[in-house]
């Protein structure tokens, strides 16, 4: 059957690997990229598909309601997958306003653009919205996030997420709109822009940089390889039902000081160093504000309602994710430089 998808936040790093997704596996579908390209969007990461007949990309800003109608009204898309935010908690901590905008007025624009041009009884449409597991605060060492854990968001990035989900349920539950949402843990693999754990450690390992573990490194965090979101996602666009909420997770929790561990010991082999070399760059600093301890999903209705689970074990994905940017030290370089130089400097110098 014919669709056209819209997908926000394309260009950055989960959106990238969705549209590559979508736009090869589904070559009777037309997929539209809409992105304003911020720090975090690189057309680079998709320039294996672009010239594909199936694609096409969009700059624009989903704050704009003119140009997000505007889109609605040329295109006509039968589904939107929604992935353009502001997606870094220490961003968030230092201007909360910018991700008030893009996160929750982004989103409402494009749910008053779905209810604007979309028909009741909405056959074929849906508004599917990519969360994230941080809406439901932090857990003690025990438990897991189910999909009815209650929302307690407690940065202004999961507050203005925990916003945009309780926006998407209120349109479906005031107007009809046919919505899904998912909540999936922290993601890591190729193209994650290295402001993150994984990629910025990466990156300082590579420039033989300090490691800033922030506390202890006690906080715990449940991983998912990006391609496997990504499969989780297509598979709820399809036979997710309307109205309903998965969570997505890797089952697969590490410390952080544990994760950082076992990464320096895979960066010292890639990178031919005597072990223990980058080990020996960790530096424990400032703890973030606020910082929750402990997220773990519990995927357990995906699993069993869909039948997803998460293809790669952690390890494999880790040397995956190494080898990606060993490989792609020219994409490194181009989006570490100029402004990620400051950024770099107010975030870690004072410290
Ligand atoms: P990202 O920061 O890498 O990419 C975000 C993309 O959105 C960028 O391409 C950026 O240019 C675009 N964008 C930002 N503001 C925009 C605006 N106003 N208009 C148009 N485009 C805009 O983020 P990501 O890590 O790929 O996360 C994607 C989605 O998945 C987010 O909604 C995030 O909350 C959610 N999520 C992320 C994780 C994770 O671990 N990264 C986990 C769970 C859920
Ligand atoms: P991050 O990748 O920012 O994801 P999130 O905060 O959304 O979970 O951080 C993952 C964990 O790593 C989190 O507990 C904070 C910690 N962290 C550090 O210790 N040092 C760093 O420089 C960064 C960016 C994160």
């Amino acid at each position: 059957m014919k669709k056209t998808i819209l997908i926000t936040g394309g260009a950055g790093f989960i959106g990238s690997h969705v549209v590559r997704l979508m736009v090869n596996k589904y070559p009777d579908y037309r997929i539209i990229n809409v992105d304003n390209l911020t720090y975090a969007g690189n057309l680079e990461n998709l320039t294996d598909i672009e010239n594909k007949s199936n694609y096409q990309f969009i700059k624009a800003d989903i704050v704009d309601s003119e140009a997000v109608f505007g889109i609605f009204e040329k295109y006509g898309p039968d589904v939107v997958m929604h992935l353009a935010a502001e997606s870094h908690v220490d961003r968030s901590i230092s201007n909360p306003l910018d991700f008030v905008r893009t996160n929750v007025t982004g989103t409402v624009n494009l749910l008053n653009a779905a209810k604007h041009f979309w028909e009741k009884p909405f056959e074929g449409s849906l508004f599917y919205h990519i969360s994230t597991d941080e809406v439901y605060g932090s857990l003690g060492e025990e438990g897991l996030f189910t999909e009815e854990t209650p929302y307690d968001p407690r940065s202004p990035y999961s507050a203005s997420k925990a916003a945009s989900d309780h926006f998407v349920r209120a349109y479906h539950h005031t107007y009809g709109l046919p919505v899904i949402i998912s909540n999936c843990s922290n993601n890591y693999g190729p193209n994650q822009f290295p402001e993150k754990l994984i990629p910025l450690f990466i990156h300082n390992i590579i420039q033989k940089k300090p490691l800033p573990v922030y506390g202890k490194g006690e906080n715990v965090r449940d991983w998912l390889y990006v391609e496997d979101h990504a499969e989780a996602i297509d598979l709820i666009m399809h036979k997710g039902k309307t109205g309903e909420t998965y969570n997505i997770g890797g089952h697969n929790e590490w410390k952080n000081i544990e994760l950082i561990r076992l990464l320096c010991k895979v960066m010292d082999k890639k990178l031919g160093r005597e072990a223990g070399t980058s080990e020996g760059l960790i530096q424990f600093v400032k703890d973030r504000a606020g910082h929750d301890l402990r997220y773990a999903i519990d995927a357990a209705k995906l699993q069993k309602e869909l039948g997803w689970k998460p293809s790669l074990d952690f390890e494999q994905g880790l040397e995956k994710t190494v080898e990606w940017y060993l490989s792609n030290k020219d994409w490194l370089d181009s989006v570490t430089s100029g402004d990620y130089l400051n950024y770099y400097r107010e975030q870690y110098e004072k410290r």
